[in-house]
Formats: C-alpha cells, structure tokens, sequence
C-alpha cells in the first residue's frame, strides 16, 4: 500500500487556480472508474504538508508503471511523492505527454478562450470515457495503427486541437467566425516556424457549383525531423463554416472523440447563422448540431461538452444528448466538476458515449 500526494500545477488564471484542486479531486476519481479502474485507489482527499496543500490518495497494490502514465496526464499533474511520514516525501517521475512544448496553449489569449487546463481535462474525461482510453497512458507508449482523432466543432483559435496535437494526435476543428480561423492559421505558422519544426499549413477556399461554400486550413506537423521522415506527421484541419454542417464537409464517423465548449451566450454569443434564439441559448445549436456531430464519430467514441449553466441546466443537456442517441455517463466520477468562471458564468461538463456497436444503416 501506498500513500500518495500530488501536487497541482499552479495556474496563471486566478479564478482556476481556486478550483484546481478540487477539480483535480474530481478528475482522478473519474480516472478511478475509467482507466484507474484496477488501481484500487481510495482515501482521496486533500491534505497539507509544511503548509502545502496536496491531493492525497492510497494505491493497494502500489501503482504500476502503467498507471502512473494514466496519473501523469491528470490535467492539474505537477509532481508526485509517496509519503513515507511527516518528514519524508519521495518524488515519484511523472511521464506526462507533451508532443510540443506548453506555450503552444498559452501563447495565444483572446477574449473568449477556453482555459487550457480545463480544455485538457474535458479532453482527458472524454477520451477516458471512449473505446480509446489506452491513448490517454503518459510516458512511451507505442504508435497506434491509427491516430486518434480529436474534433472539436466549435473550435474558437484552437485551444482543443492545441492540446490534441501536444498528446500525439489528430484534430479537426469547425468554426464559423473568420477572425479566429485567420488567427489560429497566422499563430500556428509563425509558432511552428519559431519553433523549427516540420510544417505545412495551408488555407484553401472550398467551392461548390463554383460559389466558395467554406473555408479549410489544413495543416501537417510533426514533433521532430526523424518523426517527418519516418512519415509521422499529425493533421489539423479547420473547417471554417457553420457548424451545423459538418457533414458537408468532414467524413462520417471519421473522429474518435468530439471535445467543445459551447457558446457563453452572455459575453460571447453564438453565430449560428441568422438565428438570433440560437445566439442566446446553446440548446438550439445543440439540437441543430448534435445529428451532424454524431455521425462523425465513430461507434466507441465519445463526446465531451461544457456548457454555462445560467443558460442551460445538467439536465436539459443530459436530455438533449439522449434524445441524439448518446449515452450520458452519470457515474459519481463524472458528476461535481461545476465552477465559477466570471459573472453570468458557471461552467459544468457532460461527458456521453457512442454505443460500439455500428447502428442500423439509414440511421445518419
Ligand atoms: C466558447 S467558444 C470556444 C472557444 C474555444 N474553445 C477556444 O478556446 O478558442 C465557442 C465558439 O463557437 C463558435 N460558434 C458559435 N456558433 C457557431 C456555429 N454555428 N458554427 C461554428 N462555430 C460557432 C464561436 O465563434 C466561438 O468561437
């Protein structure tokens, strides 16, 4: 048996960093049913030591490597120790993945950004909540036959396809206003260049009947040269568009996970093209985006939202994500992670799977 005592990366936003840990609490008790489930993890809880505050638990047996790839990608993760008595703390090597360096998040700052922490843990829920978990293991892990694939459908300049792109994998990305897809093309060019890394990013107008229908940016990177030689480049693709119709233009049942922040309705509305009932309440995007967002992901994945509580309820969501087929994970571990963002904004997320098997055909 072993006690442990994380501690949690302390955050440049103020608001977050007084939630950090008790969101963390709540994202290792979600691991514990999902990719923890055989650690045995119990007497969770917050404890100080010489005036720093910890979270706390005990692993019986003591954690695998394995395992302690899983605890390294926890999003509020910073450094680890066994407890071996008041005194005594000894550092445990964290494995965390990270493709690309952190600045790749924390660069860019805009009004209406989501944080980068909370992006990574809605992430983390999600892929944990999929058929792909395995992929969310920190520290050397070998190259799946095909890359998980992260979309997020209400993109903004990227902050999920950021975060997908430092956990080795695919993104894709729709976003209607022109200003953010312009920006997130301009910062991934001049950062990938600043970088040196191996890079293409391209806009090109996307034509139907001759009319430009839409725009894309596709990108190709790669984390080193020998990973571009040996072909192991990852993609971005952004679609700028409504979302409403993604199927236009992305593949069916292409993406893994689908990973978004709705719309705040109150600092920064939607665009849902001319619908002014829309633009004030994400449950109208929702319903209208949900039949386009599920078709794209394929049986197995799973769908993360996050959403401003003033304008929609748990349960409204919950019920619109059932009504589109999807199954709400409402275990303990996926339940509690509410909190105060701004005036007018209390946050909270919902995580739903897809059922694995393929559904009856026609049923798009
Ligand atoms: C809460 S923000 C997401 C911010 C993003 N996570 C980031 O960190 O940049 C919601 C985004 O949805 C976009 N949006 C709203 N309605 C849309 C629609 N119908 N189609 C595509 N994008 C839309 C907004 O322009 C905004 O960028």
């Amino acid at each position: 048996m072993v006690r442990y005592l994380l501690l949690i990366a302390p955050s440049s936003n103020r608001v977050y960093a007084g939630e950090a840990l008790r969101l963390a609490e709540r994202e290792l008790a979600a691991f514990g049913e999902t990719v923890l489930r055989d650690a045995g993890l119990r007497d969770v809880s917050r404890e100080e030591v010489a005036g720093v505050e910890y979270l706390g638990f005990t692993a019986e047996p003591p954690l695998t490597d394995d395992q302690l790839g899983f605890v390294s990608n926890l999003s509020g993760a910073y450094v680890l120790f066994g407890w071996e008595g008041p005194e005594s703390l000894r550092p445990v090597r964290l494995t965390p993945t990270a493709y690309y360096d952190d600045d790749l998040l924390t660069i860019l700052k805009y009004p209406g950004k989501t944080n980068e922490q909370f992006t990574r843990l809605l992430l983390n829920l999600t892929v944990a909540a999929s058929q792909r978990s395995a992929e969310l293991r920190g520290g050397e892990r070998p190259e799946p036959s095909s890359r998980l694939v992260v979309c997020d459908p209400l993109c903004g300049r990227g902050t999920t396809l950021n975060q997908a792109l430092r956990y080795g994998y695919d993104a894709v990305g729709i976003e209607a206003d022109n200003a953010h897809v312009d920006a997130y093309a301009a910062f991934l060019r001049t950062w990938l260049r600043r970088k040196r890394l191996k890079h293409r990013v391209e806009i090109h107008p996307v034509r139907h009947e001759r009319q430009r229908v839409a725009r894309r940016l596709t990108a190709s990177v790669a984390p080193s040269k020998a990973a571009h030689d040996a072909g192991a480049d990852q993609r971005v693709t952004v679609v700028h568009a409504d979302t409403l119709r993604a199927r236009e233009f992305l593949k069916g049942r292409s993406c893994d996970v689908i990973v978004t922040d709705a719309p705040y309705g109150v600092v920064h509305g939607s665009r849902a093209a001319g619908r002014s009932a829309r633009d004030r309440r994400p449950q109208e995007l929702l319903d209208a985006a949900l039949p386009g967002w599920v078709a794209l992901l394929r049986p197995g994945g799973a769908l993360g939202l996050s959403f401003n509580t003033h304008l929609a309820s748990r349960e409204e969501i919950a019920e619109l994500l059932t009504r589109h087929d999807l199954s709400v994970v409402d275990s303990p571990g996926y339940q509690g992670f509410d909190h105060w963002v701004d005036q007018g904004i209390t946050r909270d997320l919902l995580v739903a799977t897809m059922p694995s098997a393929p559904r009856p055909a026609g049923h798009e």
